[in-house]
């Protein structure tokens, strides 16, 4: 037995905003007013942004993001970007995004090819799972999220997820840009739900240490209701993540829950490593 930590993140995910002029001027006044040691800060700009925010966020100690990645190295895929092209990048990947299953068709089987593309590429995956309103309307909003992790999550070995970092983003579709949140007690729910489906795809070993965010309108005004449970280890955060105002409160109040879940001490549980 082994005590262990998940860290608290806050990943911003910027969507189609920003441009290669402004988005290096943003994420450095993001990254000065979110200095918190305890808390793991991302960024995920526009593909086209990358190599500015990188060279911008230079020693700053922020993570930096890509929204999506192909799941072939090269070849004829018109449009698309693939891992080996995001080296020197961008050292962590959102996979499976709400907007590019509805926009783009991506299928649990499709997300879990850029699951495994990115963990071979050293990418850190962010997965995003999330229900519709009519799921959670229907009582099987656990049901659907569960479905989409296994579906992620099929095929692939304990020991190469073990050591991919691999974070959980639960965002229901719903929530997202609306305004409209879920309640912490549903989201932290959710949570357990997740490592639950993840202990029973047979990676046991693994569950207790995968973070899993909340994202769907997180504010500065939502921020709290989310860390204060347990379960939840931060949050993907779409709109208030362009705000710096905005971002500087959420970070500020994931370091009160960092210093405060380390205080409390380390959970007793088998270690991953
Ligand atoms: P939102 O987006 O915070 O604007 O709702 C979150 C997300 O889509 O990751």
């Amino acid at each position: 037995m082994m005590l262990r930590m998940r860290p608290i993140i806050i990943a911003a995910n910027w969507k189609m905003n920003t441009g290669p002029s402004d988005a290096a001027e943003l994420a450095l006044e993001i990254a000065r007013r979110t200095r918190e040691p305890e808390v793991v800060r991302v960024i995920c700009p526009p593909f086209v942004c990358l190599a500015p925010v990188a060279a911008a966020l230079a020693g700053e100690g922020v993570g930096i993001g890509a929204q999506n990645v192909h799941h072939e190295l090269a070849g004829a895929f018109t449009g698309e970007v693939s891992a080996a092209m995001l080296a020197g990048l961008a050292d962590w990947v959102i996979l499976g995004h709400s907007e590019r299953r509805r926009d783009a068709g991506e299928t649990d089987a499709l997300i879990g090819a850029k699951l495994r593309r990115a963990i071979a590429s050293g990418l850190r995956p962010i997965l995003c799972v999330g229900e519709q309103l009519a799921d959670r309307d229907a009582g099987r909003a656990e049901d659907v999220v569960a479905a989409q992790v296994e579906g992620a999550l099929a095929g692939i070995d304990t020991a190469v997820l073990a050591g991919s970092g691999l974070v959980v983003a639960y965002e229901p579709v719903w929530a997202i840009g609306t305004g409209r949140t879920a309640r912490g007690a549903d989201a932290a729910a959710m949570a357990e739900r997740i490592r639950s489906t993840i202990d029973a795809a047979g990676h046991a070993g693994i569950a207790a240490d995968v973070p899993v965010l909340y994202g769907g309108s997180v504010t500065s005004g939502s921020i709290a209701e989310f860390l204060a449970e347990p379960t939840i280890d931060g949050a993907l955060v779409g709109g208030a993540s362009l705000k710096p105002d905005e971002m500087a409160a959420i970070v500020g109040r994931a370091g009160l829950t960092a210093r405060a879940r380390r205080d409390a001490g380390p959970r007793d549980g088998p270690s991953a490593t």
